[in-house]
């Protein structure tokens, strides 16, 4: 008797060529439609599966592995995987897997777009014109920050915050980072990047793009006093994960004047958006599609459909997934 052929689940539409190829060596339950799941219904979808194609919005954790013993891989469609318990997965022999690199630069390049949305207050000033508001050209209006000749602060200093090192010299800004381990003097000196502690990232950007990767460490590392002590000009970009500012203390930030402008691609609830945020005009919002341009969402699911054959030792890669994540 021939053995049975594993048994995968892709918890979103994706792309079909891509669900093809996964046809090509399993028996593939896709979902047609956009949805939200409970955490039991995750629980019931993984319970007969051998493997999985998630993305960021399902959950997984023990309650939903514990009653699907034959599940052997979980492919995360995204470089962060936050989503997933990494620690739990791992001690039931579960191998976890993540799509870096093939998003890198189309991330980078839409923190840059917040990042001018926003100190140049552009979609501000579009929702003012299409409200009919602009009578006259007039001097003083919707006057923003300069990028260029400012200091960009950078947390988080991974290949995604390279990027926007990259793209910040182009725009002869002076750029700052932290990140948990420094960066090697020949890679410092080709992103013309500094070095500094995170207080002093804090003190002296004039924008600050946030890049780092979630976890209980760096939750709510932008607090009310890290607000506290940012310049009263400087602008937020958040393109990592929600959950690392406060979003409550960012929005009374705003709405004092001890910080000019936010631009957030992620918040903590998604999709929920706090509703003092939703209120203010310096803010612009955009609902976590940094990494959404055609080509990089292909990448990225190629990818995941890669490490999932891989990881369930079919194709060429068999028992080698390229992204394993490492518990
Ligand atoms: C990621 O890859 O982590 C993004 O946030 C989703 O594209």
């Amino acid at each position: 008797m021939p053995e049975p052929r594993p048994r995968v689940w892709v918890s979103q539409p994706l792309f079909e060529d891509q669900i093809e190829r996964l046809r090509e060596y399993f028996d593939v339950a896709a979902t047609p439609e956009v949805r939200a799941y409970s955490e039991d219904e995750i629980a019931a979808a993984l319970a007969p599966l051998d493997g999985a194609l998630v993305t960021l919005n399902e959950r997984i954790g023990p309650g939903q592995i514990d009653a699907a013993p034959r599940l052997r891989a979980i492919a995360n469609v995204g470089v962060g995987y936050n989503n997933l318990d990494i620690e739990a997965l791992a001690s039931a022999g579960i191998v976890a897997t993540n799509t870096p690199d093939v998003l890198t630069e189309t991330t980078a390049d839409f923190g840059f777009a917040l990042l001018m949305a926003t100190a140049r207050r552009i979609t501000e000033s579009e929702r003012w014109l299409r409200e009919g508001r602009w009578q006259q050209w007039s001097f003083q209006n919707m006057l923003g920050a300069d990028l260029h000749g400012s200091t960009l602060g950078i947390l988080g200093m991974g290949r995604i915050g390279q990027g926007i090192a990259r793209r910040a010299s182009g725009f002869d800004m002076r750029v700052l980072y932290h990140n948990r381990s420094r960066l090697p003097a020949h890679t410092e000196r080709a992103l013309q990047a500094h070095y500094v502690g995170f207080e002093e990232l804090l003190a002296s950007a004039d924008h600050l793009m946030l890049v780092l990767p979630y976890s209980g460490q760096t939750h709510h590392i932008i607090d009310a006093a890290a607000l506290a002590r940012m310049k009263p000009a400087a602008t937020l970009v958040n393109i990592a994960r929600g959950g690392i500012v406060d979003e409550a203390a960012l929005a009374i930030a705003l709405a004092t004047g001890e910080l000019a402008a936010a631009g957030l691609d992620v918040f903590e609830e998604e999709p929920a958006v706090c509703a003092e945020l939703l209120a203010l005009r310096n803010v612009v919002l955009t609902p976590h599609i940094a990494s959404a341009s055609f080509t990089t969402r292909r990448a990225m699911v190629a990818l995941a459909v890669d490490n999932l054959v891989a990881a369930l030792g079919r194709g060429p890669n068999a028992g080698s997934p390229p992204n394993p994540i490492r518990a």
